[in-house]
């Protein structure tokens, strides 16, 4: 048992790691419909796509499967090739990993040392604040502004002892976006000694031309990575499939703490195709521009303010305790995000689904706002 430790510990774990609180994942739709009797669930809780995945990468992966007793291929040639034309970056600045998760796990294992400081937004994906922990550093947590990175605040948080900065962007669970002007002044702030990741997970969806992505400042030879996925607009979350664009020295690093396999036959093989499928691509944009007016146009009408959101998500302020929001949501078949874990005790991440799962968000949320008002 470990001195001092509250758990008897047969073999003594290292105390970084009791530093960490597990993920804990919400309930399958199948298990909520099985447990509740209903005959519909709609999942709108994870920022899937509710399109499915790309029909080229579901046919990639049925050709592939004969050939499942072959090791994948350690060097992700053909997708990092693809990946290296589409975005116009070397593929020996191509990371992949098992989701751009591992991405940020590695870059943690690969930089972090004990008493380094990360600086990251104080409600943004939980990930970056995982990875830092983990290797004994510190994270430097800085407030939002009206749900947006204060990247002011953030700059003046770099301090000589600053390793990382993690951009969410567009920010989960926000949905708020930073745009190219405050990113550039944020980076002429930042001394060379940081490596300032973006995690821009929602990036295909953005649609807005000022945008502020670090790609073209990665192109410029900054100091900067940007992390993308296929677990979203390519439908491919099941998979785990994502990848890094940074500098080669950083990218060089990577390779020698990731396993070697760390990216699937399958995942690789699904990513090059969901990649060149434009039309699921246009597609699954079109579901959400168009559910995301619909959602405001409802959550106004139900008198809730939403955040403004360049993702496939909106946070909604209910007013309520989201937790009893979110219970009787599912009771109705409804599954959303609370986000009492960020500390925002009223709100809900809701993920733009279908017309049809809209709809059915909507009836519920009127129904359960409604229940809860006569308890008051
Ligand atoms: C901002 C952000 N980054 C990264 C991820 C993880 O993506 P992946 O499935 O590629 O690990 C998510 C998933 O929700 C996310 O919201």
């Amino acid at each position: 048992m470990s001195e001092g430790s509250p758990v008897p510990y047969p073999t003594s774990p290292r105390p970084e790691v009791l530093t960490l609180s597990p993920y804990i994942p919400g309930k399958p739709a199948d298990e909520v419909k099985r447990e509740l009797g209903l005959d519909r669930v709609v999942k709108l809780a994870s920022n899937e796509n509710p399109l499915g995945p790309s029909p080229r990468a579901m046919q990639a992966i049925q050709e592939m499967a004969a050939s499942l007793h072959i090791y994948p291929d350690a060097a992700g040639l053909h997708l990092k090739t693809r990946l290296s034309q589409v975005h116009g970056i070397p593929a020996s600045q191509i990371v992949l990993g098992n989701g751009s998760d591992e991405i940020i796990m590695l870059l943690g294992q690969a930089f972090v040392m004990p008493g380094d400081e990360v600086v990251m937004g104080d409600k943004t994906f939980p990930v970056y604040k995982t990875s830092t922990l983990l290797m004994g550093g510190k994270p430097v947590e800085v407030p939002l502004k009206d749900g947006f990175l204060d990247l002011e605040a953030m700059a003046s948080a770099v301090t000589a002892h600053t390793k990382l900065v993690f951009l969410c962007n567009p920010n989960n669970p926000t949905g708020t976006m930073n745009r190219k002007a405050e990113v550039e002044r944020f980076l002429r702030a930042i001394p060379p000694h940081v490596l300032v990741i973006s995690d821009e997970a929602y990036a295909e969806y953005v649609g807005d031309e000022d945008y502020g992505t670090l790609l073209p400042h990665l192109k410029d030879g900054k100091n900067v990575a940007v992390l993308r996925t296929f677990s979203k607009i390519y439908g491919l979350a099941g998979l785990r499939t994502g990848y890094g664009l940074m500098p080669e020295y950083a990218a060089a690093l990577i390779n020698r703490v990731r396993l070697s396999f760390n990216q699937n036959a399958l995942a690789q093989r699904a990513a090059l195709a969901a990649l060149d499928d434009r039309e699921h691509v246009r597609e699954s944009v079109r579901v959400v521009e168009e559910g995301k007016d619909y959602l405001y146009r409802e959550f106004a009408a139900m008198g809730l303010k939403a955040y403004p959101t360049w993702g496939n998500f909106i946070m909604v302020d209910t007013g309520k305790d989201c937790q009893k929001v979110f219970q009787a949501l599912l009771e109705r078949g409804v599954i959303v995000r609370p986000t009492s874990a960020w500390g925002l005790h009223t709100c809900l991440r809701i993920t733009i689904g279908t017309q049809e799962e809209n709809d059915l968000l909507v009836e519920a949320l009127r129904q359960v706002l409604q229940e809860l008002q006569e308890e008051v």
